[in-house]
């Protein structure tokens, strides 16, 4: 059965004290939204609709982000969850499968929890994902009758007795998209809040005698976010499990407290991450290969056996071949640098090409920035950098060629030559011990 996924986004997020829409907020770097539709996005669906209200333009821009194909449909004013179900009707028009609602504020549904709904739509007319709730506060009770789920109560509107129920709605509805949008049709706001309560589907669909049933999970799958407060809970709850997942998957983590994944890093086995590493977006490690400590890395990769750190920076487009090694207080973007090939202290190497086992000396910088456009240096294979070298871009050193250290380099170098820029040598004779007796006979003047 072929399936579509309905992310509900309208919400604004008042607790959130926030310009942006709630569910822009980022958990490890990520779009709460984007975990959401990640999350689905292993079904492998169909259709992607996106309700937004709030801040559409945004949510239509990081939706679309994450899936071009997602459709954004607005929920001009917000009146319910049944209601913004309502709005994804015409995007899903002609759609036979099951539909799937998920909340753009909750992060952290498993796909093998979804999988599990789907199968047991197969017996069921409707299925609602459950959670026995430590603290079932102000969530919807669901009230069962053996394996059937009669009705959904929201808390406003529970008896006592229902409040007593421990078994809660987490949000999430599996049901067949037509069948879905005809039960909606039948959702009256005569309850507490006056609004459209989703919920309201599983009695209308017990009074018309179709099945429903629940389906239960961990309660921190559906961990919502409402607040700043949570958004950390959040992202702590991801970071366990992301280094939980990365240990599992033989990667070594020295303190793994103490290293930050972002959503979608990536890191090959027998990989060693030593402690306070952080991971930005868009990072792929391959297998093998030492993070040392307090380095961070974003929008790079890094393949097998590179050393990297400690206190290196890799940023966007930062693309390292095998055994490269990155040393201390290194900063390297958008650039190639090529198998075996040295950038060990204290340099920028941006904008960049550099050829297979060059070595690269202390303090090189490559100028790349006129202060209105940027300018691509290349270093060819087994060059030698000297330390403190400015290469002022756009430059080319040739292969095999070497720069005197402290040489500001602004023309080509050929390849096996020698570039010498920098001011000659003089040296004076006596001078020194002359200046100093001076010097010295001026202080004494002086006091
Ligand atoms: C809802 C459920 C409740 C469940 C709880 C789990 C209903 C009536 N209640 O309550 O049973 O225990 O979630 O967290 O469904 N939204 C829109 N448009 C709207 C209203 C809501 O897009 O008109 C979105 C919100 O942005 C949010 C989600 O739907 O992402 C849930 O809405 P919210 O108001 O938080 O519902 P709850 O009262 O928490
Ligand atoms: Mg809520």
């Amino acid at each position: 059965m072929e399936v579509a996924l309905i992310l509900l986004a309208a919400g604004k997020g008042t607790r959130m004290q926030s310009d942006l829409p709630k569910v822009l907020h980022a958990v490890a770097h990520a779009p709460l939204l984007e975990h959401a539709m990640a999350s689905g996005a292993a079904l492998s669906p169909a259709r992607t609709v996106v309700v937004a209200g709030h801040g559409a333009d945004q949510v239509r821009a990081a939706a679309q982000a994450f899936d071009d194909e997602a459709q954004v449909v607005v929920q001009e004013e917000q009146l319910g969850t049944a209601h913004a179900v309502g709005q994804a009707r015409e995007a899903l028009a002609g759609f036979e499968g099951t539909a799937i609602v998920l909340y753009g504020d909750t992060p952290f549904v498993q796909t093998e929890t979804l999988e599990k709904m789907c199968d047991a739509l197969k017996s069921n007319d409707v299925v609602v994902l459950g959670f026995d709730a430590a603290d079932p506060a102000r969530y919807g009770r669901l009230v069962m009758q053996g394996d059937s789920l009669d009705r959904i109560v929201e808390y406003k509107d529970a008896t006592d007795k229902e409040r007593a129920i421990t078994l809660c709605n987490s949000g999430v509805v599996a049901c067949k998209s037509d069948l879905l949008f005809d039960l909606i049709d039948a959702v009256g706001n005569d309850n507490a809040s006056e609004e459209y309560y989703l919920t309201d589907i599983i009695g209308i669909a017990r009074d018309r005698g179709l099945k429903a049933t629940a389906v239960t999970c961990d309660e921190v799958e559906t961990m919502g976010v409402n607040s700043r407060a949570d958004l950390a809970a959040a992202d702590a709850a991801f970071q366990s499990r992301a280094r939980a997942a990365m240990l599992e998957d033989g990667i070594t983590l020295m303190a793994p407290d103490t290293v930050y994944f972002a959503r979608d890093t990536y890191i090959g086995r027998d990989t060693v991450i030593e402690p306070n590493v952080v991971f930005g977006p868009g990072v792929t490690i391959e297998s093998g290969a030492t993070i040392r400590a307090f380095s961070h890395l974003e929008g790079c990769h890094v393949a097998r056996g590179g050393i990297i750190g400690p206190y290196a920076r890799l940023r966007p487009g930062a693309e390292l071949s095998e055994d490269v090694r990155i040393g201390n207080f290194v900063e390297v973007k958008n650039a190639q640098i090529a198998e075996g090939a040295k950038v060990n202290h204290l340099s920028y190497i941006g904008d960049a090409t550099i050829g297979a086992k060059a070595n690269i000396g202390a303090g090189t910088i490559t100028c790349n920035y006129d202060g209105v456009m940027k300018h691509h240096t290349h270093i060819g294979a087994n060059a030698f950098i000297g330390s403190n070298t400015m290469l002022v871009a756009p430059v080319h050193i040739g292969d095999g060629a070497m720069t005197g250290s402290g040489s500001v380099i602004t023309s080509d170098v050929e390849a096996d030559a020698l570039a010498l820029a920098r001011a000659p040598q003089v040296e004076k004779p006596g001078m020194a011990r002359k200046l100093f007796e001076m010097l010295k006979a001026k202080q004494q003047r002086g006091s």
